[in-house]
């Protein structure tokens, strides 16, 4: 037992500053106890939002030492004897108050991705090969503690990017249906490159560096749905190969008719988009007419959402933002936090590029 100096954000949506505190430290204990301990004798106003302290319900999620972890499986036994350990929010998302961020944009980001849609089999007639149920199985092991959605430098310093891009966890939710051999829907791709931003991610790895399920985020998810793009897009033998053997083929799940800008502008059940299901036909949210309209590029009120960058001539995408020079913004909770992953640099796309 020992008493070690912690450093933590305190303060809410008008501002804060970070106080300094020493906290009785024992063998075994992750940062989370140090939390506990410390609302239990210091600071018991001091708020954190946690559920499961088993590294599965995705609650505790902050920046330890700047870097986005769980608060429930940092072992205070990885930092040094004297270190100075300093804990902020998720520097991403709005802060409510404390370590306590509001991490809705991953909600409405959730509305409006398509949800599975079963094909028109009768119930005993679905047939799934085991690959493909293993391929998937490693997305389905998500806590939705949006580590990554935070880590994203699309989205981390740059606000304004937020309308267009969906982010890591729903790439991942976007290739687990693309690759899900029943789901009816031909134009996942379709949408993940014109509604959930895809052509903005430069597969930094950032996101499959802080994931504490150990998801291969960017080699098994978004490199595979960029191929597919790409693939779908401009190779003559995948159209072909899709038309005669694939999923174009299943019963109720007609090729999506292609409106303008080449984004769907009908649903697998032919109704125009935006058209609400019946009832019981497929899982809410995707046939509200919010997602619909989402799904097909545009906001409420029928706005056009801005578009990510698209595939050039080529088959390649843009990756300019690799090479730029202007850094990540200082973090707002401190000068001396230092995003890990500094040498990431990111240029935003220029709104009337293209
Ligand atoms: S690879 Fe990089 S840019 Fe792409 S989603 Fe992950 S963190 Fe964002
Ligand atoms: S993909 Fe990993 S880091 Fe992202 S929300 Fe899911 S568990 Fe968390
Ligand atoms: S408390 Fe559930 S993941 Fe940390």
């Amino acid at each position: 037992m020992t008493d070690r100096h912690f450093r933590v954000w305190r303060g809410d949506e008008s501002g804060g500053e970070i106080r300094d505190y020493d906290v009785e430290v024992n063998d075994g204990e992750v940062v989370l106890d140090i939390i506990h301990r410390l609302q239990a004798t210091q600071a018991p106003d001091l708020a954190c939002r946690w559920n499961c302290k088993a590294g599965k319900c995705g609650s505790c999620s902050m920046e330890i030492n700047g870097k986005p972890r769980l608060g429930c499986m940092t072992r205070m036994s990885t930092f040094g004897d004297d270190e100075t350990v300093t804990i902020t929010p998720l520097r991403t998302f709005p802060v409510i108050r404390d370590l306590v961020t509001d991490v809705s944009f991953n909600y409405v980001k959730a509305r409006e991705t398509p949800a599975f849609a079963p094909p028109s089999l009768a119930p005993g007639d679905y047939r799934m090969q085991q690959v493909d149920v293993e391929r998937s199985q490693e997305f389905r092991k998500c806590i939705e503690c949006f580590l990554c959605q935070n880590t994203c430098h699309v989205v981390r310093d740059h606000e304004e990017n937020k309308a267009a891009f969906s982010g890591p966890r729903y790439f991942i939710r976007a290739a687990e249906l693309d690759m899900h051999p029943l789901d009816a829907r031909s134009d996942r791709k379709e949408y993940a490159q014109a509604s959930q931003g895809l052509g903005y991610c430069n597969i930094t790895k950032c996101c499959t560096e802080v994931c504490p399920e150990h998801i291969k985020i960017t080699d098994n998810a978004i490199i595979p749905l960029k191929e597919r793009v790409v693939d779908k897009r401009y190779d003559p033998l995948v159209w072909l190969g899709r038309k005669i053997l694939r999923r174009d083929q299943v019963p109720g799940a007609a090729p999506a008719p292609v409106g303008e800008g080449g984004i769907p502008s009908r649903g697998v059940d032919g109704k125009p988009l935006g058209t609400p299901a019946p009832a019981g036909s497929s899982m809410a949210p995707s046939s509200t007419a919010g997602v619909t309209d989402v799904a097909s590029g545009l906001g409420d009120g029928h706005v056009r959402l801005p578009e990510a960058p698209p595939v050039g001539a080529d088959g390649r995408m843009d990756v300019a933002e690799l090479l730029a020079t202007n850094a990540g913004g200082p973090s707002p909770f401190g000068d001396d936090q230092q995003f890990p992953l500094a040498q990431v640099t990111y240029r935003p796309p220029e709104p009337d590029k293209d």
